[in-house]
């Protein structure tokens, strides 16, 4: 059985730089999820996971299979003037590398984004996602989030609209 672990990152090696971004280049090659339909030049994937160490209401996570980093997913907090949000927090960009699919990776990445959000004080987690990543949806649905909204047009991919689903968690009700 390969060995799966996940971690919070504070700052990122070169080399985990690099496999994050090949991570995530085949990820958007395959179907994307996370926002990028056409994988940008490698300098633009590098500054968007420095980014999300940089911004404080943003939390990394990497996931490792057999000590190898193959996805990702970030914890994204309010922004401080939104007080009437504060015990919500958000679910974002998650993904495993194809390769790396199908050992229950997402599904840790999603339970310690969990456990950071309750250890902040969070009472909900929001997420949402196309339609179309159908097995995304799966992981969901099976860990307790609740379709609360569909959005007729949330992406538009090669000249069509594509639906959007908004989930929450209660992070109380399902420790
Ligand atoms: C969604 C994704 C992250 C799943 O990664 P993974 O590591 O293969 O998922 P796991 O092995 O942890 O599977 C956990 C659960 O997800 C669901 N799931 C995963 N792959 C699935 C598939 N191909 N079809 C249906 N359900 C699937 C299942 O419920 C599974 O639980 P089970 O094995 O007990 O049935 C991965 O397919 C991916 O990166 N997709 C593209 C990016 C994306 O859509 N991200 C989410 C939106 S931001």
């Amino acid at each position: 059985m390969p060995n799966i672990e996940v971690s919070k990152v504070r700052e990122i090696s070169v080399a985990d730089l690099n496999d994050l971004c090949y991570a995530a280049e085949s990820a958007i090659a395959e179907g994307g999820g996370f926002g990028w339909l056409k994988a940008p030049p490698r300098q633009v994937l590098e500054s968007f996971w420095r980014g999300a160490l940089l911004v404080p209401e943003r939390t990394l996570f990497i996931g490792r299979l057999d000590g190898v980093t193959v996805g990702s997913a970030q914890l994204v907090r309010p922004s401080r003037n939104n007080e009437a949000q504060a015990s919500s927090a958000t679910l974002t960009s998650n993904f495993v590398a194809p390769w790396a699919r199908g050992h229950g990776l997402a599904r840790l990445l999603t339970r310690t984004v969990e456990e950071e959000a309750r250890r902040d004080g969070f009472l909900v987690l929001n997420l949402d996602v196309r339609a179309t990543q159908e097995a995304a949806i799966a992981l969901y649905e099976h860990a307790g989030y609740i379709k609360f909204a569909t959005h007729p047009k949330y992406a538009f991919v090669n000249g069509a609209w594509v639906e959007g689903y908004y989930y929450y968690k209660d992070l109380q009700a399902d420790a």
